[in-house]
């Protein structure tokens, strides 16, 4: 049996993410880290989650604790946890859709995905997970991987409101 394993990785680019610094960073981290003594992990700003995602893969952690003030970042994360099998195969049907157009397409297909995330924005619950949570989650991270700059920016109305990143 061939055992195959991959690195799990932050899934947003995230202003201020850590991922460029994380070996310099792991520097100051505690003793007790590397001697596995800590046991619980608490990150209240965890953003694109480049040192949790580090953090995970490096250490004997039992239990961690993340959180953050974006309520979108939230949500996409709490996806991930319930039902990832789902958001992958949306996401690989966007994909799929998405890189058989031309340019011009692409770019309405962009603008179409926008739309629809900023127009259903009332209509979800960021408390408790519903289905619908898959397709937002799904929405951002299309939004975040083929926008201007890869960034998350929403406007006074809460619309994300980056534009896409074709010439
Ligand atoms: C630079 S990112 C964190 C980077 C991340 N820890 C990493 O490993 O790459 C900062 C995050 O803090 C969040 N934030 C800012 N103020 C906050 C607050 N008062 N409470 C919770 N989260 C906050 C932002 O929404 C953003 O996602």
């Amino acid at each position: 049996m061939q055992l195959i394993t991959t690195k799990a990785k932050p899934f947003l680019k995230w202003a201020g993410g850590k991922t460029q610094i994380l070996e310099q960073m792991s520097n100051f981290f505690p003793v007790e880290l590397k001697l596995g003594k800590i046991k619980r992990y608490v990150e209240p700003f965890i953003g694109g989650g480049a040192v949790f995602f580090y953090v995970a893969q490096m250490y004997d952690i039992d239990q961690f604790f993340i959180s953050d003030v974006n309520e979108e970042l939230v949500l996409a994360y709490k996806t991930v946890q319930s039902d990832v099998d789902d958001l992958i195969d949306m996401l690989r049907e966007m994909e799929r859709k998405y890189l058989r157009l031309n340019i011009e397409k692409q770019k309405n297909y962009f603008y179409d995905i926008r739309s629809r995330f900023n127009d259903s924005r009332s209509l979800i619950n960021f408390h408790n997970f519903k289905s619908n949570w898959v397709e937002r989650s799904a929405q951002i991270i299309f939004l975040n991987r083929t926008c201007f700059n890869g960034l998350f920016r929403v406007n006074s109305k809460t619309e994300f409101n980056i534009p896409d990143d074709i010439l």
